[in-house]
Formats: C-alpha cells, sequence, structure tokens
C-alpha cells in the first residue's frame, strides 16, 4: 500500500456533514464541516429527522468542496473511510450510502469507522511521538467511555457512563440556568474566573476502584440548589456563573480523576482526550496538572478534532487499512449504540 495514499472521510453521525482528504496517514488536505446547529435550536436538541435532512442537502456540496481544497480529483481516492455508528440512525445511513456509491462507482476499498474510537485515535494524528498502547477518555454529548488503545483496531473498554453522559449533562444543567444549547461552551464562558466553591458539588466517583461515570447526581444537586434558591429572590447572573462554576469542576474533576486512575492501574503513560468535551478549557487546565502531577503525557488532539469531522474518520479508515485487519463491502451496515457494535465496529 501507498504511504501517501489519499482517503476520503465521510462523516454524517449527528448534526455536522463532513467529507475530508487525507494524504497518508496524518497529512490533512481538507476537512470540510457544515453543521445544522442552528436548524436544531429552538428545539434545544438534534432533532433527528431534521439533521437526516440537513445532510442530504449539504453533502454534495461538501464533497466538491474537499476536492477543490484538496486539489484532488475523485479518481485519484485510493480508500474511503465512512463512520459507521454510534450516531443517528439516518443521519449515518445518509453517509453510509454515500460511500458504498462511491466506493462501487470508483471501485476503491470502503472501511467502516466508529466515531468515538475515531475521537480517541485522533490523538496519533495530533501528536506524532504519541506511541500505542495510551488511554483514551471520549467525552462528548452522547459518550463517556475510558478505552485502552492498543492498536488501531484493538481497543478495551475500562469505564463508561452508568447514566448520563458528561457533555448530556453540560447541556441539561444549562437549561436549568435558561442558558443556550449547546450547552457546554456556556458553561465554560461563565464559570471563568469564578470561586468553584461557592456552590460545591459532591464528586461521583462511585465504588473507590471503579472507573466507571456517573452525572446524573451532580445534575439533579443542581437542579434543587436553583430552587432553594429561586425561592427567596429570582436567580442572579453573579450565582448562575457561580453554579456553572461550581458544576462544571465537579464534573472536570471525576473526568481528571477516574482517567489517572485508569492510566494508572494499567500502567499507561499517555492519555488522549477527545470528543466535544474536550474542548473545555477547565478540563483542559485540570488535566494539564494532573499530567505534570502524576508524570502523564496528556494528548489533547487539534480543536479540529474535537468537533464531528471527516478528517478522523479519514485517519483511523487509513490505519485500520493498513494494518488490513478490515475490508468492508456493501453489506457494511450502521448502528446507533456503541455497546451494539459488531467485531468490526471499531
Ligand atoms: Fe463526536
Amino acid at each position: 500500500m501507498k504511504n501517501n495514499m489519499l482517503t476520503l472521510g465521510i462523516e454524517t453521525s449527528c448534526d455536522e456533514t463532513s467529507f475530508a482528504i487525507l494524504k497518508g496517514e496524518r497529512k490533512v488536505l481538507s476537512n470540510v464541516v457544515v453543521s445544522s446547529l442552528k436548524e436544531h435550536k429552538e428545539f434545544g436538541g438534534v432533532v433527528p429527522e431534521i439533521a437526516s435532512r440537513a445532510h442530504l442537502e449539504t453533502l454534495l456540496a461538501c464533497l466538491k468542496l474537499s476536492l477543490k481544497k484538496a486539489k484532488v480529483s475523485l479518481k485519484q481516492i485510493d480508500l474511503i473511510a465512512v463512520t459507521r455508528g454510534p450516531g443517528l440512525m439516518g443521519s449515518l445511513l445518509v453517509g453510509l450510502s454515500s460511500a458504498k456509491a462511491l466506493s462501487m462507482a470508483l471501485k476503491k476499498p470502503l472501511v467502516g469507522v466508529d466515531h468515538v474510537i475515531a475521537h480517541v485515535y485522533s490523538g496519533m494524528m495530533s501528536d506524532p511521538k504519541l506511541k500505542f498502547p495510551f488511554l483514551g477518555l471520549a467525552v462528548s454529548g452522547g459518550h463517556t467511555l475510558l478505552i485502552e488503545m492498543k492498536s488501531p483496531s484493538r481497543y478495551e473498554i475500562l469505564g463508561r457512563t452508568i447514566d448520563d453522559a458528561a457533555g448530556e449533562a453540560f447541556d441539561k444543567v444549562a437549561k436549568m440556568l435558561g442558558l443556550g444549547y449547546p450547552g457546554g461552551p456556556e458553561i465554560d464562558r461563565l464559570s471563568r474566573g469564578e470561586d468553584t466553591n461557592k456552590f460545591f458539588f459532591t464528586r461521583p466517583i462511585l465504588t473507590q476502584d471503579s472507573l466507571d461515570f456517573s452525572f446524573s447526581g451532580i445534575k439533579t444537586a443542581v437542579f434543587y440548589k436553583v430552587e432553594n434558591l429561586k425561592k427567596n429572590k429570582p436567580l442572579s447572573l453573579r450565582d448562575k456563573k457561580a453554579l456553572c462554576a461550581g458544576f462544571q469542576e465537579s464534573v472536570c474533576d471525576v473526568l481528571v480523576q477516574k482517567s489517572v486512575r485508569a492510566a494508572k492501574t494499567r500502567k499507561l503513560k499517555a492519555i488522549v482526550v477527545g470528543g466535544g468535551v474536550s474542548a473545555n478549557s477547565r478540563l483542559r487546565a485540570l488535566f494539564t496538572k494532573a499530567g505534570r502531577q502524576e508524570n502523564l503525557k496528556i494528548v489533547f488532539p487539534d480543536m479540529s478534532f474535537c468537533q464531528d469531522n471527516a478528517a478522523m474518520i479519514a485517519g483511523l479508515g487509513a490505519a485500520l487499512h493498513r494494518e488490513g485487519r478490515q475490508k468492508d463491502g456493501l453489506e457494511l451496515s450502521a448502528y446507533s449504540d456503541f455497546n451494539r457494535r459488531d467485531r468490526r465496529g471499531n
């Protein structure tokens, strides 16, 4: 296989339509992302039917733009990598059908890629010095997972959330406080420079050696605190900011503590923090501090890999193809739930 092979990545798992062209396994020639977020805002969350239709409308223009930016033609593409899950089923099927059609028309191999593993794998694309094995924390609106990454195709799940995903808790708390959607960036912004102890929320550690997460308890604690404060007078901006800071500190603290525990237990020297919540500035600060204290290498993939994007899909797809462990045909199916992926869902 060529070292400079061109991989076309396709990502349509949620509300972002993305096409990317990758040269080799790291050089991103283009990474076009078009979001339908604006169309979902009034509903306070992603509406699956709207997302699927938006993908259909945007898809062809995205593909053309990704080729134009990369200065390559479709005929030059060597491999097609596509997200097959987890995500919204309708949205996934738009991308998957397009990938199959392109694979058939161009007579090029097709590789199905797991979106969550790609978020963690993107650490390899951002940091050339990063080596397997490493610990991955995938943290987003849909997932909170601790994964031991042994190779592009071999990994082991060490811990997961037993209720809400971290990003989901951010969205729900933002809604309680009357902030916009998505909640993560708003809470991050309002928390800056605030006292994190004015409203202290207990860290849900579960059992001492558990690597699982639970965020619904913090969310409920914020709810009762808000209700209590509102009994006397409407919630002030000052209180909102302090509530954001206290809540964010609790979530980030747990994410860091459990990741460090997992890395030490498995004797892993590096942690990659991937997914939408990895853009949170407090999470980055706490991980950086913990990395220094515990002598762990902390990798935050480039910001462009934090949001949903096709470059990371192309990257993992190219690595899986190199390993020769995965060759997918037209029977390739989508899965909405990470737990329902089959053995090729990596
Ligand atoms: Fe994602």
